[in-house]
């Protein structure tokens, strides 16, 4: 499910012309559908409605699409999935920014469990011990009235983050029973704290990245699960390049995620 605003067009595209027009991933069925909200531009609305009719992969809740109504997307989604897609094992959230790679993810399912076990996943990249911003001035504030305690639980970060079948029927009904605070709180900490309710702990994956970019490395990108800011066009020339060349060997893999890691965090330090 990828979360997503009614102008970004090109973004949706370029989903469909790479990893989201995958259908069949190590010998199991994928899909990829794009969740937006209501566009308050008319010739916007009218594009979205053409754009629905011709790709039949766009779903649209009952919300005006705005940053901060975030949160009620993925309250549509979580509602959506649970509804309309029982036979699905997993379902990942994406943003529309994000090189996802469901090979690479399935890849660690099949190792690090059963894929087809009945337990709670709720897997990304896990923010530990984020204190609420208290800031007026941020558009992630979140007054003392709205969120009391001093810290949030540990959630995964909003990029990407997979959620099993029985964990998302968790996290979505404790959703439906929760309050909603306004201002309402991001939509990753909202997941975070309905898993909390719900009895979901989040699992931590470094295959997720996390804040700073990872300049493009062609082993690098064949090995993580998600990579975000990734502009459309950037993505076609990416995904084209991680599967023209032959596939990178074990050793070559895990060298280059450590050379990655090490250049992500030098391209933050050099700004
Ligand atoms: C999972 O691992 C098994 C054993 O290594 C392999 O046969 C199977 O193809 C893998 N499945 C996926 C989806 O990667
Ligand atoms: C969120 O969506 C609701 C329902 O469409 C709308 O009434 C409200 O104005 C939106 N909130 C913001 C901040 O855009």
């Amino acid at each position: 499910m990828v979360t997503s605003a009614p102008a970004n067009q090109r973004a949706r595209q370029a989903i469909r012309d790479t990893w989201g027009g995958e259908v069949e991933v190590r010998g199991l069925r994928v899909m990829t559908l794009f969740m937006v909200g209501v566009a308050s531009d008319p010739g916007l609305a009218k594009l979205l409605i053409e754009e629905a009719r011709e790709k039949g992969d766009l779903i649209q809740g009952r919300f005006l699409d705005t940053y901060s109504n975030l949160t009620l997307k993925t309250l549509s989604m979580l509602g959506w999935t649970r509804r309309f897609c029982p036979q699905a094992h997993f379902m990942a959230k994406v943003d529309d920014d994000v090189l996802f790679n469901p090979s690479a993810l399935l890849h660690f399912l099949n190792r690090s469990r059963n894929p087809y076990e009945q337990g709670d996943l709720y897997l990304g990249r896990v923010h530990l011990h984020v204190a609420p911003d208290r800031d007026p001035e941020s558009k992630h504030y979140l007054p003392s009235g709205a969120y009391p305690p001093s810290v949030f639980p540990d959630y995964c970060s909003g990029t990407a983050y997979v959620l099993s079948r029985s964990a998302l029927l968790k996290i979505s009904l404790a959703a439906s029973a929760s309050p909603l605070s306004t201002p309402l709180p991001p939509e990753d900490v909202f997941v975070g704290l309905c898993a909390r309710a719900a009895g979901v702990l989040p699992s931590h994956c470094s295959l997720f990245s996390g804040g700073p970019g990872v300049p493009y490395w062609r082993c690098c990108y064949q090995a993580m699960v998600s990579v975000h800011h990734i502009p459309p066009r950037d993505m076609l020339h990416y995904w084209a390049d991680v599967h023209s060349s032959p596939p990178c060997s074990w050793l070559n893999l895990r060298a280059s995620l450590g050379i990655c890691k090490v250049r992500a965090m030098l391209g933050t330090a050099l700004g």
